[in-house]
């Protein structure tokens, strides 16, 4: 397939914390499975991961370790340009244009700020925190992403840069940008947490228990999701019970790691003697599915100065089209051309 017929992509992920299995789950496995269909961008976004408190002697190897995560995994550096966000000037300078086409409160809406906003301490919240959602329409429209695969929890950013993107078409009279759709997968759009399947799993949240990491050593996996809350029941069925949602979300990543269907899979453990027993199947799938992405991952670690010529390399192949998408939002803005 020529790259005119395949659709851009665009998506990334902040490096703040360890890349958990619903990071994987609802956004890497689709960019994997689909590299051949997709003219695809993946970006580590640093510029994201400073919007909360974070620690500025980690984020550098933090930003490494996620482009080396992303190739672990399964996506291919020549086929899919991996870079880091930061190394392009142009996503801030973005951002600061389209910050002047923002409405306040579209900010103050977004259900992530508020949460954000809630978890931090008094008085250190940033104003980056609010504009967060602007940076990342910037990521997605410099590069004319028609395709945006994330899991359910990006769904209003989303819609937040379709609606900026339209709007600024609609003032600037032109089509400079094109309008994004979301791509979330049927099967783990929502991992949610192993300690508390009420709330999303999260790499911020640090309780030891709550999330499988990339990383985790098979034993650790398996101690984390031995030990995730279910219920006092014993029938292993998906459902949209508050009550049930242990054992659903244990079914739901064994649903999306196996690919099997729901019917296929209840009637697996329709034979079960209890949730251990589904517990030490999904532990078995999810350690299967880490195995070669953490050896695949110490093979690149070990040589950190190829990953960083790759990403030296990629981040002038985003240059070639961010650049021109800039350009041609300079002008619609009117602003005086650079000699
Ligand atoms: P971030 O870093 O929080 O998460 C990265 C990706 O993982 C997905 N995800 C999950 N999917 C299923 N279950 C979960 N528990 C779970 N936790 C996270 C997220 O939906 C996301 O796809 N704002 C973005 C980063 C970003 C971005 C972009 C994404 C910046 N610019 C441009 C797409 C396009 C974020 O914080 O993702």
């Amino acid at each position: 397939m020529t790259d005119s017929k395949r659709k851009r992509v665009l998506s990334g992920i902040q490096p703040s914390g360890n890349l958990t299995i619903g990071n994987y789950i609802g956004a890497i496995r689709q960019w994997v499975q689909y590299q051949d269909q997709f003219d695809a961008y993946y970006c580590v976004v640093d510029l994201h991961a400073i919007t909360v408190d974070y620690d500025q002697t980690a984020l550098a190897a933090k930003t490494r370790e996620v482009a080396a995560l992303y190739i672990a995994c399964g996506l291919d550096p020549h086929r899919n340009v991996i870079f880091v966000q930061s190394h392009l000037t142009e996503h801030a300078e973005l951002a600061w244009l389209l910050t002047c086409n923002t409405p306040l409160g579209w900010l103050q809406r977004m259900t992530q700020f508020k949460d954000k906003a809630a978890k931090q301490e008094e008085g250190s919240v940033s104003a980056g925190l609010l504009t967060y959602p602007i940076l990342m329409a910037a990521d997605i429209l410099l590069y004319h992403a028609e395709v945006v695969p994330v899991g359910e929890d990006q769904k209003q950013h989303l819609e937040f840069t379709r609606d900026l993107a339209q709007r600024f078409n609609h003032r600037f009279g032109q089509e400079v940008f094109t309008i994004p759709e979301p791509m979330i997968p049927l099967a783990g759009a929502r991992v949610m947490g192993l300690d508390n399947p009420t709330a999303k799993m999260s790499k911020s949240e640090t309780s030891q228990y709550h999330a499988v990491y990339l990383l985790d050593e098979p034993d650790m996996a398996r101690k984390k999701i031995m030990r995730a809350v279910t219920d006092s029941g014993r029938e292993i069925r998906f459902s949209d019970d508050p009550e049930r949602a242990g054992v659903n979300n244990l079914l739901n990543i064994y649903q999306a790691l196996t690919g099997q269907s729901r019917e296929a899979i209840e009637a697996h453990f329709a034979t079960a003697r209890g949730y251990g027993d589904l517990k030490k199947e999904v532990a078995e799938i999810v350690i299967e599915t880490l195995r070669p992405i953490q050896e695949r991952y110490r093979e690149l670690t070990s040589d950190m100065g190829e990953l960083d010529n790759l990403l030296r390399q990629n981040a002038d192949k985003a240059r070639a089209v961010a650049q021109p998408t800039l350009q041609a939002v300079r002008e619609a803005m009117g602003l005086l051309k650079k000699s």
